[in-house]
């Protein structure tokens, strides 16, 4: 008989090493390792698991797949983050910092989920009565809701077999516990030993199951990113907690892009989806204002308008400060390199500030020139027109490059009754101008700073 070995997760990345250490070899964290005894595997090899399907190898042209049934989940904005609509027999993660609103969204989506199909909400966080309590403020009534207060697994397992539900939703995955496992819920290896039975339960009998998992102030779900390998889709969401936007994202979909955002925003009778998030992004900006500018990204298929602010101010340090808030930070560097080099401003000698309000982040080259003008505006004091929207790449050279779905954006801005669009002059010869737009093609910062502060 083999004996029992001893391993160390740890709980921020979910690295396994033989010996305890003071320090994460893969993600450098301290003191994060955590003791788990894996059970003896008898010698010799390793005989069928009860159970075991003793499938074989099948040729790729025979096998039988159906076809992907997905469903509406009744708010299409998480149908959209999921690729349209969720996927029968899936294994979906939601993620997100607590009280951001995971247990909302889940138990609102019932209220649809149950009209076709059996829901069984399992929660390890609230007891029946609290879940009552927030379904009737959510005026979720459903028919074929049942609801179960559990932890530990093989009771969860039970109840899944007994009542045979078409949807599982489990919240969250750091409360439950695998008697078997003798660490502690919420430890690496009882949250992956619980998502490997519920992953299961979800293959074998076609269940599909929601996940919710806490995330860690790193803002990855606590302890494993074994986790994430393991499950179909991983959803994140997002907000500040003081202001009522959230935003749904997915990490990864294997059914989907992962491109989508989903928008809600919290009332008091739960989420409500914001089918129009430019004009809440644009929401309560300041007017005659130096220092901002509205940008035009792309969202996967939506283009989505969010206003850029800068702020430049004479520096007392030896070392100008950066801080970029909603775009990346060395992309904000070099945006001010550019500016500073290209378009004559001192900029060494300040510290810039940016932000994009909203809490949306701004990952995609269209957003570079928004920022530089921005920039531009607070350095000069000189305010860009409010009904001005700007796209386009910027380059090393100071040139501005074209980037993609133009008409999209250009439409998105003259619908929200924006008057002035500068865009790249090159590669826009063809683009569609909606009516009531004028369009300023610049081919270089320059160009485009003279355009805008003139
Ligand atoms: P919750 O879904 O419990 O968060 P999570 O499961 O992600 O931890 O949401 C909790 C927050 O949402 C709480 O701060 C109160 C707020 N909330 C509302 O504003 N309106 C509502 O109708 C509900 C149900 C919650
Ligand atoms: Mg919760």
């Amino acid at each position: 008989m083999a004996k029992a070995k001893t391993v160390f997760y740890c709980t921020a990345c979910g690295n396994e090493t033989p010996k305890w250490q003071g320090r994460c070899p893969a993600c450098g964290a301290w003191n994060t390792m955590e003791e788990h005894v894996e059970k003896p595997v008898p010698a010799g090899r390793p005989k069928p698991a009860p159970g075991s399907t003793g499938r074989m190898p099948q040729r790729l042209r025979e096998v039988d797949c159906g076809t992907e049934i997905r469903f509406s989940t009744g708010m299409w904005e998480l149908d959209r983050v999921l690729g349209g609509g969720a996927v029968e027999g899936s294994l979906v993660l939601v993620g997100g910092a607590p009280g951001i609103g995971k247990s909302t969204l889940l138990l609102q989506i019932c209220s649809q989920l149950c009209v076709e199909r059996k829901v069984l909400y399992v929660s390890g966080e609230e007891s029946e009565r609290q879940i009552k309590l927030r379904a009737q403020r959510l005026e979720v009534a459903p028919e074929n809701l049942y609801i179960l207060s559990e932890t530990r697994l093989s009771d969860i397992v039970e109840a899944v077999e007994q009542t045979r539900p078409d949807i599982l939703i489990v919240d969250s995955i750091q409360t439950l516990y695998n008697e078997e496992n003798e660490s502690t819920p919420g430890s690496v290896s009882q949250v992956k030993d619980c998502t490997m039975t519920l992953m299961h339960l979800s293959k074998n009998a076609g269940i599909t199951v929601f996940v919710v998992g806490h995330i860690n102030k790193d803002g990855n779900i606590a302890g494993p990113k074994v986790l994430e390998h393991m499950v179909d889709c991983v959803l994140n969401f997002e907000g500040d907690p003081n202001t009522s936007y959230r935003l749904l994202r997915a990490a990864k979909n294997r059914f989907g892009s992962t491109n989508e955002i989903g928008v809600f925003e919290m009332g008091d009778r739960g989420l409500l989806q914001v089918p129009n998030p430019s004009q809440m992004l644009l929401e309560g900006r300041p007017e005659g204002a130096p220092g901002t500018c509205v940008a035009c990204v792309m969202e996967g298929t939506r283009p989505v308008l969010a206003e850029v602010q800068a702020l430049v101010t004479k520096t007392t340090f030896n070392v100008p400060r950066r801080t970029a808030d909603g775009f990346d930070f060395n992309r904000a560097v070099l945006m001010l390199a550019v500016a500073e080099k290209r378009a004559n401003m001192k900029l060494s000698l300040f510290d810039a500030y940016i932000n994009v309000i909203g809490g949306l982040r701004l990952d995609e080259p269209g957003a570079d020139l928004p920022v530089v003008l921005a920039v531009a505006s607070s350095y000069r004091e000189q305010v860009i027109p409010d009904d001005l929207v700007a796209i386009g790449e910027v380059g090393l050279t100071g040139e501005i490059r074209s980037v993609s779905n133009m008409n999209q954006r250009l439409s998105e801005a003259a619908r929200l009754g924006f008057k002035k669009c500068v865009i790249p002059r090159n590669g826009t010869e063809k683009v569609e101008i909606p009516c009531g737009l004028t369009i300023y093609r610049v081919r270089n910062l320059r160009e485009a700073i003279e355009v805008v502060l003139a």
